[in-house]
């Protein structure tokens, strides 16, 4: 199994793990549309060549009080081919993208995803840290992680990913 960045060659492939584990293309279209956008990182899982993970960030803003220059990004969409997932790829990519935006220098990331699974890598309901979420959804799905500790002290607002994102 190797975690890397996303190469040209790879996009096909990104396409099929995100119409395979999502059952729609909704995400696989969501990708293609972000993909060259300035803040935004892909990375894949291989295992013998074959693609069968992806992950990918993508900038968010807050909307209200937070610190200057707060750099945040969203983990947007996760997905592992049906037939390896529960295999602990999805964990790798998420902890190999969390090392590589802490070393871009971003300081927090959000997710909308399951809490017990999103729990695992440290992340909180944001509500916690005083951010909700634009969509209408419910609090504990909606975390956040501060890649640097006490960052998002005193901040408070709404949390937008980027126009793309509407469609999903
Ligand atoms: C979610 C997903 C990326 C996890 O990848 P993975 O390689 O299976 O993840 P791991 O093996 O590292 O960890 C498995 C954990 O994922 C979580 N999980 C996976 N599917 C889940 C579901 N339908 N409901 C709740 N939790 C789920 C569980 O916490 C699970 O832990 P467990 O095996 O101890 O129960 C993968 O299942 C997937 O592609 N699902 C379809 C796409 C999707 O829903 N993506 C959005 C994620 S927010």
């Amino acid at each position: 199994m190797e975690i890397r960045a996303e190469q040209p060659e790879d996009l096909n492939a990104i396409q099929v793990v995100n119409t395979a584990a999502f059952g729609r293309a909704n995400e696989a279209h969501l990708v293609n549309q972000l993909r060259g956008i300035a803040d935004t990182f892909s990375f894949v899982a291989t295992e013998s060549q074959q693609i069968v993970g992806h992950i990918l960030f993508s900038p968010v803003i807050v909307e209200g009080s937070y610190p200057d220059n707060l750099r945040m990004l969203g983990l947007a969409p996760l997905a592992v081919l049906p037939q390896y997932q529960r295999q602990g790829i999805g964990s790798l990519l998420i902890r190999h993208g969390l090392v590589q935006c802490a070393h871009l220098g971003y300081k927090v990331i959000v997710v909308l995803g399951y809490p017990e699974f999103y729990s695992r890598f440290g992340f909180i309901s944001s509500k916690r840290k005083g951010l909700k979420c634009e969509y209408s959804v419910p609090d504990d799905v909606f975390m956040v992680l501060e890649l640097q500790d006490g960052v998002l002290d005193g901040c408070s607002g709404t949390v937008r990913y980027r126009s793309e994102f509407n469609a999903v």
